[in-house]
């Protein structure tokens, strides 16, 4: 993902930040389902998924601030007022940036792999971080995992699941695909391929 847009000058999401979870219903002028996504990259996902969901509202991460500002400015141009990206560390910001019980879903879309000794410190989807999640939704609240990587898809079931998150399917049992749903930018290139794609969906009780 290093070619792309160009580097729009203005940052994305920072007044959001602060040692204190925002006002949600001021930020988006309205009270409704408050979504997550970490790691939103060229998204195609959370511009879809806004327009096709308009009552919900969307928070995503994107660190890369290219992606994060080309994608808010996409919004922009949309009119879609429900989705506001931030540009920065996810695992850095969520914790302070939601209230316990707020999140209704949570998406985490092809993070990159980590189980190379380089990529660990990278890892999104730690059993800390998966255990804050499960503390940050609602009950009912769903995480929707998806990866190329069947081994990163067992790897992340098992630790959402270990953490508290239940598997409606059963423990380490994939999500069928579902030929409704958005897909994300780079699911589109693994479903245009003819490449497998693993989806876990998991939920609180
Ligand atoms: C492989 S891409 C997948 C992008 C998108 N979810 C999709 O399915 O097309 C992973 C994205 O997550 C972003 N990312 C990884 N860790 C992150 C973090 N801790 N906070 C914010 N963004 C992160 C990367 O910059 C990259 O854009």
């Amino acid at each position: 993902m290093s070619r792309g847009p160009r580097l729009l000058p203005t940052p994305v999401g920072l007044e959001l930040l602060g040692p204190t979870p925002p006002d949600w219903d001021g930020v988006f002028g309205a009270a409704g389902p408050l979504e997550l996504e970490i790691g939103s990259g060229y998204g195609h996902f959370a511009l879809g998924y806004c327009e096709r969901h308009p009552a919900a509202r969307y928070v995503a991460f994107e660190w890369r601030k290219k992606w994060a500002r080309h994608v808010q400015a996409q919004a922009d141009k949309r009119g879609l007022r429900n989705l506001r990206v931030i540009e920065g560390d996810a695992r850095l910001h969520v914790p302070r940036l939601f209230k316990p019980g707020a999140l209704t879903g949570i998406h985490l879309q092809f993070p990159d792999p980590w189980w190379k000794r380089a990529h660990q410190k990278r890892a999104v989807l730690t059993p800390e971080f998966a255990r804050l999640l499960l503390q940050l939704s609602a009950p009912g609240g769903k995480l929707d995992l998806r990866t190329d990587v069947q081994e990163l898809g067992e790897l992340m079931l098992e630790t959402a699941e270990a953490a508290g998150w239940v598997n409606p399917l059963g423990a380490g049992v994939f999500h069928p695909a579902d030929p409704e749903e958005v897909s994300s930018s780079r699911e589109r290139r693994y479903l245009a391929a003819g490449e497998p794609v693993y989806r876990g969906r998991l939920e609180t009780r």
